[in-house]
């Protein structure tokens, strides 16, 4: 989620893309309100728009996300989703990942949606793949390895989306800290990796979507 509308692109031209957002349905508005009084980093609504799309284009069968919160996305994707369909989250907190059940059982989707608790470093090699849609939005300092764990996983032309990758601004301002260095180079990566076909795209806090190659 952005701290600030106007810190990738000028704020009038943010408030102007803002007005453009289709509205979101009940569920998903009580979401971005429960998120917000409780302090939850869901994705941006432009960056949930953009994946509604995407997945709607690509049709995707098996879904890993990586960083579930409150469910906001797994909601956004399993919409766009028919019966076959499967998507698989991990969260940390159990606190949390109890209110994402809550959420996705309210959302009535009719694709299945496999709920996993812990470290995604620890859950991900447990999990079988191919898959062919990832939503990457979580621990900043470890999306490479999230890739890396992945990647022997996706069959060719599988679609990888990656949140925050613009990260307030800092990776271009060249600050440093953790976080911000990684996404530098996670960037540099997933542009550079001959495996992958890659954008950075300046919605919400930055987006990546890469196609593997076949
Ligand atoms: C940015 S939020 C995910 C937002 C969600 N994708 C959405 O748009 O609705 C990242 C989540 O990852 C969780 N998390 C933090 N460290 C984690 C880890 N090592 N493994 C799995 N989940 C983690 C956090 O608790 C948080 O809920």
């Amino acid at each position: 989620m952005k701290s600030r509308t106007d810190q990738v692109i000028k704020r009038v031209q943010a408030e102007y893309l803002d007005t453009l957002l289709p509205a979101r349905d009940a569920l998903l508005a009580r979401m971005e309100a429960f998120a917000a009084e409780h302090n939850h980093p869901i994705a941006d609504p432009e960056v949930g728009q953009l994946m509604k799309l995407l997945v709607r284009a690509k049709n995707p069968k098996h879904l890993i996300e990586v960083g579930t919160n409150i469910g906001y996305s797994v909601v956004v994707l399993g919409r766009e989703c028919g019966a076959e369909a499967v998507i698989e989250t991990i969260e940390l907190d159990r606190g949390i990942l109890a209110t994402a059940c809550q959420f996705v059982a309210e959302a009535g989707l009719v694709c299945e949606v496999k709920f996993h608790e812990g470290a995604a470093l620890e859950v991900l090699p447990r999990l079988a793949g191919p898959f062919d849609f990832v939503f990457i939005d979580c621990v900043k300092t470890e999306y490479e390895q999230y890739l890396d764990q992945l990647l022997p996983k996706l069959e060719p032309g599988a679609m990888i989306v990656c949140d925050n990758l613009l990260w307030g601004g800092k990776v271009a301002e060249l600050v440093h800290d953790p976080s911000t260095d990684a996404l530098r180079a996670f960037n540099r990566r997933i542009t550079t990796d001959p495996r992958l076909a890659s954008i950075v795209l300046p919605v919400g806090d930055g987006v990546g979507i890469s196609i593997v190659n076949a």
